[in-house]
């Protein structure tokens, strides 16, 4: 028995324990946004994308928003009213869940205290070399004589998968996680594990640790990178990406201030904190690690960091990934952290920040959204279409900016680029600031065929369910996680 199933069962005893309840999308009250969205609808908006049309795109996303974000009235790793997404399973608690639980699925694993696994993005992974640098660094950093503001600064980020409770019933009664059990669906001729309900929503939500480590040294000044907007690519980035390290300016946070500030700007030279570019606590979701929960943060502590999680220290999101199955090729938005939320940088917009519903409270309205449910402009059909046109560039700073041109080698996929008839031109995409993603999450795939290659990350163009690629593979319907979760 795993320990994760040990714990589970220990809670499932402790009958007393106050049990959280994984809590289902609200409907967050805004006129226009429903859940589930009709697939038609959507596709009406896609395909024939008029100004109100794209409007109605992006209330859809910021709906989301404001929906995940909701206080669920529910107490979470030690956070009173947690915000709804915090209450929704992992993929490895849902893959704990007893298989006669499948029913009941989410209130059975919510009875135990739950441990929050965060860890470095696991896409990460693919980037050869990437935890050896990163262990280099954190080592360097522990090390290191520079007090300064960009010395000190704070580069690393967790995540963690969590799956809404109709997802995650899903999964659970359908045995998503398990080899054997997809091998079976393949097996008997699918070329795909079952389409999940249309109420299947999953988010990858990304933290920093506010802590003493990263504070310029006799202040409460905590400091980190601040995103410049989309880059142009260069030579360098082909090898290096555009990983938080390269990003030129910081913000600061005044860790003893619980509140929100008047700031609005980045220190672009990182060296001169103000009132301008230091924020408060109260500007970000957060969960504060106190004496009484720190405990429930400790694999964090053990696995990624090289000081302790302590009563005082903060955890701040930072960014989030969120995807819905209202449609076939599901719904794709990204939210991250901006010191301006009006006026947000590229992969956001004016535009979309303009969208924001006068529903969404702070501090949910303090970040920005990058939204796209299409791979290419104009859309293609699901199967039959061309790569040709425009690129869609979705991706969020926080998560895709550091992939370099190898993560998305070798094929397959094929990057057959995107042909533009008018221009005559082929964009051809090789870097994290240059993808999207439905085209990368087309590709999720368990390899069943010894002879087969397994299906690798891309950037952007058009890959439809019917590509030649998938042969030998089951699809894993856009979930990586799945994908990943049984490899
Ligand atoms: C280059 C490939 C790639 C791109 C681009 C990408 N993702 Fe992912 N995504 C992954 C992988 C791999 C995982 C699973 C592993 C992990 O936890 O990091 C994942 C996990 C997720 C999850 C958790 C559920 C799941 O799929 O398993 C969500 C939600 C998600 N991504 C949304 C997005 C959104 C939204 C974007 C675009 C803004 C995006 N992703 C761009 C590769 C990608």
């Amino acid at each position: 028995m795993k320990r994760h199933e040990l714990s589970l069962l220990a809670g499932l005893l402790l009958t007393a324990y106050a049990a959280a309840q994984p809590v289902p999308l609200p409907n967050p009250g805004i006129p226009g946004y429903q859940f589930p969205e009709p697939e038609s609808t959507l596709m009406q908006w896609i395909n024939q994308p008029s100004a109100a049309h794209v409007r109605n795109i992006h209330r859809h996303g910021w709906g989301l928003w404001a929906a995940l974000t909701t206080p669920s009235g529910q107490t979470e790793y030690g956070l009173a009213n947690a915000p709804v997404y915090l209450t929704w399973l992992t993929p490895d608690e849902v893959a704990a869940l007893p298989a006669d639980a499948a029913a009941n699925a989410t209130s059975a694993a919510a009875a135990a205290p739950r441990q929050m696994r965060l860890r470095v993005p696991r896409q990460f992974m693919r980037i050869p070399g990437f935890m050896e640098k990163l262990q280099a660094r954190l080592v360097a950093l522990s090390q290191s004589q520079d007090q300064s503001a960009r010395g000190v600064r704070d580069t690393s980020s967790f995540e963690m998968v969590g799956y809404d409770p109709s997802a995650a019933a899903f999964a659970s009664k359908n045995q998503l996680f398990s080899k054997t059990a997809l091998t079976k669906l393949y097996q008997a001729g699918n070329a795909s594990i079952p389409a999940f309900p249309s109420t299947a929503v999953t988010v990858k939500p990304v933290y920093k640790l506010v802590s003493k480590a990263n504070m310029i040294p006799g202040t409460s000044l905590y400091v980190m990178p601040a995103w410049p907007g989309t880059p142009k690519p260069t030579p360098a980035m082909q090898s290096g990406g555009f990983p938080e390290e390269a990003w030129p300016g910081c913000v600061y946070i005044d860790a003893k201030n619980p509140g929100r500030s008047a700031a609005q700007s980045a220190d672009a030279s990182c060296s001169r904190p103000s009132a301008a570019n230091t924020f408060g606590l109260g500007d970000f979701i957060r969960i504060p690690i106190t004496a009484a929960n720190a405990a429930l943060f400790s694999s964090l502590a053990q696995n990624q960091l090289k000081q302790p999680v302590e009563p005082g220290d903060t955890l701040i999101l930072m960014a989030m990934h969120v995807t819905s199955r209202e449609m076939t090729e599901w719904t794709w938005q990204t939210f991250f952290w901006t010191p301006a939320p009006a006026k947000p940088p590229l992969p956001s917009s004016v535009a979309v920040a303009q969208a924001r519903p006068a529903q969404l409270p702070w501090p949910a309205a303090h970040y920005a959204m990058s939204i796209g449910y299409q791979m290419v402009a104009p859309n293609q059909p699901v199967n039959g279409g061309k790569s040709v046109g425009s690129p869609v560039t979705v991706y969020n700073p926080y998560l895709e900016a550091g992939f370099d041109s190898s993560v998305f080698q070798p094929p397959p996929p094929l990057n057959v680029g995107i042909y533009n008839p008018k221009t005559k031109a082929t964009f051809r995409g090789t870097l994290g600031i240059q993808s999207n993603c439905m085209t990368c999450h087309s590709g999720a795939s368990v390899k069943m065929d010894s002879a087969v290659k397994r299906i690798g990350y891309a950037t952007n163009f058009y890959i439809p369910r019917n590509a030649p690629m998938f042969k030998g593979n089951l699809q894993t319907d856009f979930l990586w996680s799945i994908a990943d979760g049984v490899e």
